[in-house]
């Protein structure tokens, strides 16, 4: 198994998911853990992230992990880090690198176990503010970006650096140094693959629940509980509890029927709970507000609905990036933007065992799981839909109309998005109705009604976002069918704002 330690680079996910879909299993673990710790998960490889930080904080690796006689290989920051701690000389770039490279492979980078492999000029990607300006003693050059060190080795100590990001896709050949690192450096078989996992998986869950005779979970629709409840389906009978808090849009409910219809094991409760939710939300125009009230409600309404039956078992939807940015966020201070509400962090009961079968899987991993398990792709590949729904949608005052407004012009723009093949060329893309009218003229009459956003980006992890760049001959006919069908809108806007500094959601 290889271990990638977290130092907060925004690329440390991919590193492991791009090994893992080389067949290498590979975990992720915070940077702040000791090398006894990491000593504990008996990696045969470790890999050190980047970091938005430069080395010499409080915050940097623990030294002796270039001591425990594993492979280790440092990306960028990681890369900065070993070569200062083992005698070399880091330095701040005169300016920060970032974007598109060239790095040449040296004489010794032509028989070392990592480079070997790789064209003698290949482009690489690179982001970083600091330099490694001398190596360490006894380390030889093995690739060189514009006559400056690119990479090292100290084969002696089994030790390796590269200034650049491999697990990028605009580094090309990234794949075959980190296949090189896991295969040829670290002695790994690339055996680790989603078929077999899924088999592992339900001869676990078979043991962890056998004898019981049903478990509970709730749905929304979304990926993650769909895979999940599907899953455990195939182990025992499942109690799936769906909440209707009044901000679903349309299909969202005829989806899930269609999908579950084919897992004889489901029973699909809904509870329509939206005159609760409503009594809660009426008037109600601040983001947070609406966040927190709808996360307790929810929590509420299904702690009450379940509360009914005896159960014993509650199956939860949290996935491999849950787990690692609720570490991140409890060890790395990140800002507070948002209260996001997901299903989870229901009142504990010790008598209740949590059933969590998707933990160690990413979330295009989850994806995959759910093919294999013959769930319909359309669901699979859907967007991001937010636990508080259209609520954060309908920008300001909650009110039932507005609401009713945006639920329309979301169904047609949604038919369109996928009507036009556009659908699976954005990351996510919905509408906003906006807290402001304007004036505009339908047929011969002035109107006065609401403006609504088209809102479309791409991203991978939702922590950076940029605008989809849709033509306007193809968002001209759907902003003018939303204006013609939906009545109360006059005005169709695009937003073009990328996160940062937007978020993606208005609200
Ligand atoms: P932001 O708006 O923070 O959104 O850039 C990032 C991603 O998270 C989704 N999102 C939420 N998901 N509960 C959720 O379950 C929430 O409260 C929430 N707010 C935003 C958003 O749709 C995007 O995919």
């Amino acid at each position: 198994m290889l271990c990638v330690l977290d130092y907060g680079s925004q690329y440390t996910q991919l590193i492991a998911r791009r090994l893992r879909g080389q067949g290498f299993f590979t975990e992720v673990l915070p940077g702040r853990l000791s090398a006894t710790e990491v000593a504990q998960h008996k990696p045969d490889g470790i890999i050190l992230s980047g970091s938005p930080r430069s080395v010499g904080s409080d915050q940097d690796p623990d030294p002796a992990l270039l001591s425990l006689g594993v492979p280790v290989l440092g990306l960028c920051f990681g890369y900065q880090f070993m070569a200062q701690h083992l005698g070399g000389r880091v330095e701040p770039s005169t300016h920060r690198e970032y974007g598109s490279a060239t790095v040449n492979k040296t004489l010794a980078g032509k028989t070392d176990p990592l480079t070997a492999r790789l064209s003698m000029t290949t482009p690489v990607w690179m982001s970083h503010g600091d330099s490694v300006v001398e190596l360490p003693p006894g380390a030889d050059l093995i690739l060189q970006s514009a006559g400056k060190p690119a990479g090292f080795a100290l084969r002696s100590r089994r030790l390796w650096g590269l200034q650049f990001h491999p697990e990028v896709y605009h580094t090309p050949e990234g794949k075959l140094l980190l296949e090189a690192f896991a295969r040829d450096i670290c002695r790994l078989t690339p055996d680790w693959n989603l078929r077999a996992e899924l088999s592992e998986i339900k001869a676990k869950l078979a043991a962890q629940l056998h004898g019981v005779g049903e478990v509970v979970c709730a749905v929304s629709g979304g990926v993650d509980s769909t895979v999940l409840a599907v899953l455990l389906s195939q182990v025992c009978k499942v109690r799936a509890l769906f909440v209707d808090h009044g901000f679903l849009r349309a299909y969202d409910l005829l989806n899930l029927k269609r999908v579950f219809q084919n897992f004889p094991n489901i029973s699909l409760e809904v509870v329509d709970a939206q005159a609760r939710f409503w009594a809660a939300l009426d008037g109600i125009s601040d983001p947070e507000q609406k966040r927190l009230i709808i996360g307790r409600l929810f929590v509420k309404t299904f702690a009450d609905h379940v509360g009914e039956k005896h159960f014993t078992h509650l199956a939860q939807g949290t996935i491999y990036s849950d787990v690692i940015e609720s570490a991140a966020a409890v060890h790395g201070g990140a800002a507070h933007i948002k209260s996001h509400h997901n299903v989870g962090g229901f009142p504990q009961d010790a008598r209740v065992q949590l059933v969590e079968p998707l933990r160690p899987f990413f979330k295009d991993e989850v994806r995959e799981l759910g093919v294999l398990l013959g769930i319909d792709s359309e669901i699979l590949h859907q967007h991001p839909f937010p636990g508080p729904g259209l609520a954060i949608r309908c920008v300001g005052e909650l009110r039932r109309d507005r609401v009713d407004i945006l639920r329309r012009a979301d169904a047609i723009f949604y038919e369109e998005l996928v009507r036009r093949d556009m659908y699976l060329r954005t990351w996510q893309a919905f509408v906003a109705l906006l807290p402001v009218r304007t004036v505009g003229v339908m047929g011969d009459q002035r109107s006065y009604e609401h403006a609504l956003a088209i809102r479309a980006v791409s991203s991978v992890d939702a922590m950076t976002a940029d605008v989809t760049e849709f033509s306007l001959a193809e968002l001209l006919p759907i902003a003018a069918r939303l204006i013609n069908e939906v009545r109360g809108i006059n005005r169709v806007v695009y937003d073009l704002t990328t996160k940062p500094p937007g978020t993606i959601e208005w609200e």
